[in-house]
């Protein structure tokens, strides 16, 4: 199991099922603090260094939000374009002047191995918020820990559950790293829906049945979507080698109530890790979903938040002593019964 103090988060490789159940456990003690019931000041005065060089809504913030609600300090820098790495500075140099300000860093950025080569200077830990094409293993933990969650609401477990991943399995980094978590189950029964030209890597194929799990592989989503889950993904565009070549897969496989009345199970889950592209050529998920309660991508940001959180805790050593550090909420907060 990975000794998570001081300890870059860089892959889904360094984590075995001991040190994902050890990231869930702590991630569940953070949810009264997620909600506002408790406040904590564990990580007063620790600074978190959030570098996003490729766009982000919910992974930057959800970063910044759960090193905020262990008390610490964000400083954070967005757009490669604002960046002194277009000044030619290597990410090494960048590594050596952030990690010298901040006490764990976050970072995304295009390109596949960049954190980790990032990391290569960091005096510091470095969680990878997303490399390219390659890797994004909060997102990964976050996308587990709701399924777990989710399927417990049926008495089911991951173990012996049937997973469709749906959609653009070439470039989409957060199903390379899912499929490689899951890994670490028993019995997962995966069905791999994607156009033709959008499969999934060979590498993450061979690891999925190089430990044992049952793989289909289907370019339409017909017949093909009665699973315990359903994960929905966006067409990568901007890893596509021009935007005609992702322009013939927009719109390709768009899921709507009527297409789960017609091809899910009665409680499918359904998952996506956001943004899904509300945009009508491309709406993979219609909003005509919103009122289905097995519609998780909600619950799966919320999820998001108690997992870094959780991530942070145990690099920085504080994962005991959250309580310690307990105060109150005296401020109205609407989260607090949710
Ligand atoms: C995903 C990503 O950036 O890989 N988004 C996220 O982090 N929640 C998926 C995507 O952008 O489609």
């Amino acid at each position: 199991m990975l000794n998570f103090q001081g300890e870059h988060i860089l892959s889904v490789n360094q984590l075995n099922r001991d040190s994902i159940e050890a990231i869930f456990a702590v991630a569940k003690k953070m949810e009264p603090y997620a909600k506002k019931q408790k406040r904590t000041k564990v990580l007063e005065g620790a600074v978190l260094a959030n570098l996003f060089f490729e766009p982000s809504t919910r992974t930057r913030v959800s970063f910044g939000t759960a090193f905020n609600l262990l008390g610490g300090l964000v400083r954070e820098t967005t757009g490669m374009q604002n960046s002194a790495l277009t000044k030619g500075e290597s990410l090494y140099d960048t590594a050596r002047v952030i990690s010298s300000y901040a006490d764990v860093v976050a970072m995304r950025h295009p390109d596949a191995n960049s954190v980790a080569e990032f990391a290569t200077g960091s005096t510091v830990p470095v969680i990878n918020g997303g490399d390219g094409p390659n890797e994004h293993p909060t997102q990964a933990l976050l996308d587990l820990l709701t399924i777990e969650k989710e399927l417990s609401r049926f008495d089911r477990k991951i173990d012996g559950m049937h997973i469709a991943l749906v959609g653009d399995l070439k470039y989409g980094r957060t199903v390379h790293s899912l499929s490689k978590l899951l890994c670490h189950y028993k019995d997962v029964k995966f069905t791999m829906v994607s156009p033709d030209g959008l499969q999934m890597p060979d590498y993450v194929l061979d690891a999925v049945t190089n430990s044992g799990h049952q793989i289909e592989l289907v370019n339409k989503m017909e017949g093909n979507l009665a699973a315990d889950i359903v994960y929905q993904t966006r067409i990568q565009e901007e890893r596509f080698p021009s935007q005609e070549e992702a322009n013939k897969y927009r719109g390709g496989f768009k899921i709507s109530q009527s297409i789960y009345d017609a091809h899910c199970n009665k409680n499918s889950v359904l998952m996506h890790p956001l943004p899904r592209d509300s945009r009508g050529d491309a709406n993979e998920l219609d909003n005509d979903l919103n009122n289905n309660d097995n519609l998780a991508i909600f619950r799966q940001v919320q999820n998001g938040v108690i997992a870094r959180m959780a991530l942070f805790a145990l690099t920085l050593g504080v994962e005991n002593l959250v309580d310690k550090y307990e105060t109150e909420v005296p401020w109205y907060s609407a989260k607090k019964n949710s």
